[in-house]
């Protein structure tokens, strides 16, 4: 079976943009594939947290994982922070990164822009994101489109430590979607949907209540046309609208233009709403009742032993490999 290994951060609330770009790919993938999916708590302090609040959005996210239909018998799921090696290769790999490559990277660049003060840890974010993945030997690494540049990083790193120190980690490849990878704001089609965004209306949180959805989708930008066309150039606003479709509905692109001619925009939008409010209800049930169970910890902790068993072995051969006196 091919390995995958992916996570997100428990930064704030995941959104619809997460779920398209990268989650609904895990469910996807655990069948077919030997999985481990990770909250990164460790890529969340690299901007600053208050402590209640990332432990509660530390568990929301990995419960998040579990409604959204990640089975953790068949998928190992746990908290990058409770597997040691990570923290230990993700400095490893620090040395082995040049400053320049990191400076390159147009998630550093944006995160950032104006700020006073920047912790190095932001700088060097994407040694550590290198370390999650070679860890595990990943086949295939699950992502939307802006983890591009941090996963060519990894693979460079790979290719530099087994060129370094001999034939070592695999190189891991990204599993892209081809529509959806980049989920774009509701406010503004050339930012993409983040959960920072201090404008809410920008994002669909997973854990937005059904009227909260319908009124965003219905408030969303469009254009002053009435044209329910696929049109990423001219028509940003609507395509990305078109794109969600595609994605919470199981349509193609023309299945949906088709489904709208000649209509305007107001029974496009409400019907995409009624979509994604039928993927994200029976999603919310299950959180609440994950929640409820009691039952997280004990899943995250029997995670955390099967990563740590295959990670452990891992960073014992980079030590080795390395010159360091492994006893
Ligand atoms: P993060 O937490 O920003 O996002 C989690 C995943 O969601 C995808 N994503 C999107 N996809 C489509 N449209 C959007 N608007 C959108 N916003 C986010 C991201 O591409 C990502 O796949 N560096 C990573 C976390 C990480 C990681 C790893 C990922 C740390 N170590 C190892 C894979 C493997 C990040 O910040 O994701």
């Amino acid at each position: 079976k091919l390995r995958v290994l992916s996570g997100m951060q428990p930064s704030g609330q995941l959104t619809l943009g997460n779920y398209i770009g990268a989650l609904k790919n895990y469910v996807k993938l655990q069948i077919t594939h030997d999985c481990y999916f990770m909250v990164v708590d460790l890529h969340a302090i690299t901007v600053p947290q208050e402590p209640a609040a990332l432990k509660e959005q530390s568990e929301s996210v990995a419960a998040l994982y579990l409604a959204a239909g990640i089975d953790p018998k068949a998928a190992t799921v746990f908290l990058q922070s409770t597997v040691s090696a990570h923290a230990e290769l993700g400095w490893l790999m620090t040395t082995l990164t040049y400053m320049g490559e990191l400076e390159r990277m147009t998630q550093f660049k944006d995160k950032s822009a104006g700020k006073e003060s920047v912790g190095a840890g932001l700088f060097t974010y994407p040694s550590l994101m290198a370390a999650d993945i070679l860890l595990y030997n990943a086949d295939l690494v699950p992502v939307g489109d802006d983890q591009k540049q941090h996963l060519e990083l990894t693979r460079d790193l790979a290719q530099r430590f087994n060129g370094k120190f001999g034939e070592t980690f695999k190189i891991p490849q990204g599993y892209i979607p081809e529509v959806g990878a980049r989920v774009m704001s509701l406010d503004d089609a050339s930012k993409k949907m983040s959960k920072s965004n201090p404008n809410a209306g920008s994002y669909i949180a997973l854990l937005d209540a059904p009227d909260v959805v319908r009124k965003k989708i219905s408030r969303a930008v469009t254009d002053s046309g009435r044209e329910v066309k696929f049109d990423p150039a001219n028509k940003p606003e609507v395509s990305n609208l078109i794109s969600i479709y595609t994605q919470v509905a199981d349509k193609t692109i023309a299945e949906v233009e088709t489904l709208y001619e000649g209509q305007g925009y107001g029974p496009f939008k409400k019907d995409l709403a009624e979509a994604v409010v039928t993927v994200l209800e029976p999603l919310q049930q299950r959180y609440r009742e994950i929640r409820e169970s009691g039952e997280l910890h004990r899943i995250l902790a029997e995670g955390k032993e099967r990563a740590a068993e295959q990670a452990e072995r891992m960073l014992k051969e980079v030590k080795t490999k390395m010159g360091f006196v492994v006893l």
